[in-house]
């Protein structure tokens, strides 16, 4: 990883970033940042009060918080401040932000006694800000905080609607044909992604996305050419933004953005476990289960016989604080439950056998750069292309789903951590774990294309 001492030098240009208000969206934004500032540039990030980051771990930075800022605002007041619902946000702010974004932008870019403004980076579902950077004449970058695969399949989606794919009813037949656009997808893939229809609320700002990342003078990809080699291929020809590819946790962990206090007290206990024995276990931040199958997760977990760690979020279990339905003694002296985890750093640490995952995109990425084997449960959106691409494509996963029977736990995680077949896929994991090296060394992929975005940057 790199030395994450910020670097003192003169810092001519300056770059604003503008993440999406959600721990899987602000890691990222954050870690690029980071990124950036260790090359030289200096920073700005605009940011929402809902879902702040702890400034206080980020002095080399200036934050101007901004469209939620006015508790007067009718627009953005009575918002929904958790769970799902919290979403509303990405719809409210593209609708109604632009003209608070126009006024930041124009004050910032007045300002004499700051290095000019090269840039400004946004989420790819900011998609309003493309025509607010227009209007300023401001360059405006993408980071797309999914995988490249994702984003053809989003692409795609008006076509995938057209041939009737979204709006299935979900018998036996239907749900396991193949795509004939992603012959690696299935139509229950599609299904699981949560839209009905590519012009329904979700398919809408997808569209929307999709067509202001195209629009944009660049996007950036937490992600690695070695990973994704065809798709990488499918982008350079067909979208004339520059694509930058950067795997962002083999630069800066995501820990410092963490919308929740994190646990460290088990390490000691991981400490004495043997190389490649426990199971990590997480869901991610926006995941819920009802009580039935939160039990029959732990059973399955228990069941396993693999001692494991396991992040079950405050809330995730619909109706309950934490883990009040769990009887007392079930989860034995070999395990650990925790709130949250320096997530990168667990997987990083050589006890960790296998990640069973909701295979959101940033932990799905972090997993892969520890060559660390999944199990691969995913539950809405891109986290059911990603699964079906680390199964299917790179092979260094086990499917599993989210229909949650405790045998079908327990045999995935035998499959992964003791059988023969766990072995190859530990194999490949590492495989790839060691293309993602050698793309960072001085002439490697990842190297290059950093080299580039920077020359970009500065050409601007
Ligand atoms: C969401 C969507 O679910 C995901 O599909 C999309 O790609 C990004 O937005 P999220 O559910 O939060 O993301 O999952 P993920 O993308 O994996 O991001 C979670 C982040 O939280 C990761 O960086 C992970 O390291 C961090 N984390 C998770 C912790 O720091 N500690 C934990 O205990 C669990």
């Amino acid at each position: 990883m790199a030395d994450q001492t910020p670097t003192r030098v003169n810092r001519n240009r300056r770059i604003i970033l503008f993440p999406l208000p959600y721990q899987g969206h602000i890691n990222p934004m954050l870690q690029l940042a980071n990124i950036l500032y260790s090359k030289g540039f200096s920073i700005t990030i605009f940011h929402t009060n809902f879902n702040a980051p702890n400034t206080s771990n980020y002095p080399h930075f200036t934050f101007k918080f901004i469209l939620d800022n006015d508790p007067n605002d009718q627009r953005y007041c009575n918002l929904p401040l958790t769970g799902m619902a919290s979403f509303d946000r990405i719809f409210v702010f593209n609708d109604h932000g632009a003209d608070s974004l126009r006024h930041e932008l124009d004050l910032e870019i007045s300002k004499k006694d700051e290095p000019p403004v090269s840039c400004l980076i946004t989420d790819a579902l900011w998609y309003f800000t493309q025509s607010v950077a227009d209007s300023v004449n401001l360059p405006r970058l993408v980071l797309r905080t999914s995988s490249l695969f994702c984003f053809l399949v989003y692409s795609s989606m008006p076509i995938l609607h057209d041939r009737g794919y979204l709006g299935l009813a979900n018998d036996n037949t239907t749900v396991k044909q193949v795509l004939a656009e992603f012959p690696v997808l299935k139509v229950k893939d599609i299904m699981k992604m949560g839209f009905k229809s590519s012009t329904d609320a979700i398919g809408g700002v997808l569209n929307n996305m999709v067509k202001q990342t195209k629009a944009s003078s660049g996007i950036i990809w937490n992600s690695f050419k070695e990973l994704e080699e065809t798709e990488f291929e499918m982008v350079v020809r067909d979208i004339k933004a520059p694509s930058f590819l950067i795997p962002f946790p083999k630069h800066f962990t995501g820990s410092s953005s963490s919308l929740i206090e994190q646990d460290r007290t088990f390490f000691p206990w991981l400490d004495q476990q043997p190389p490649n024995s426990v199971v990590y276990v997480s869901f991610g931040s926006t995941t819920n289960v009802d009580e039935k199958d939160f039990l029959e997760i732990a059973h399955g977990l228990v069941d396993s016989g693999q001692p494991f760690l396991w992040v079950v979020r405050p809330g995730y279990v619909n109706g309950s604080t934490w883990i009040e339905p769990l009887t007392d003694g079930l989860v034995g002296k070999n395990s650990r439950i925790v709130k949250w985890t320096p997530q990168q750093e667990v997987l990083a640490h050589k006890a960790i056998g296998a990640f069973w995952t909701h295979n959101g995109w940033n932990s799905t990425l972090e997993s892969v750069c520890e060559g660390v084997p999944m199990i691969l449960s995913p539950f809405f959106g891109d986290q059911a292309l990603n699964a079906r691409y680390m199964s299917d494509v790179l092979k260094v996963g086990v499917y599993l789903g989210n229909v949650w029977h405790k045998e079908d736990i327990a045999n995935a995680i035998r499959r992964i951590m003791v059988d023969n077949e766990g072995e190859e896929i530990r194999e490949r994991a590492k495989v790839i774990k060691q293309k993602l090296d050698v793309s960072l060394i001085k002439g490697g992929s990842s190297y290059e294309s950093l080299e580039s975005l920077v020359s970009y940057v500065s050409s601007l």
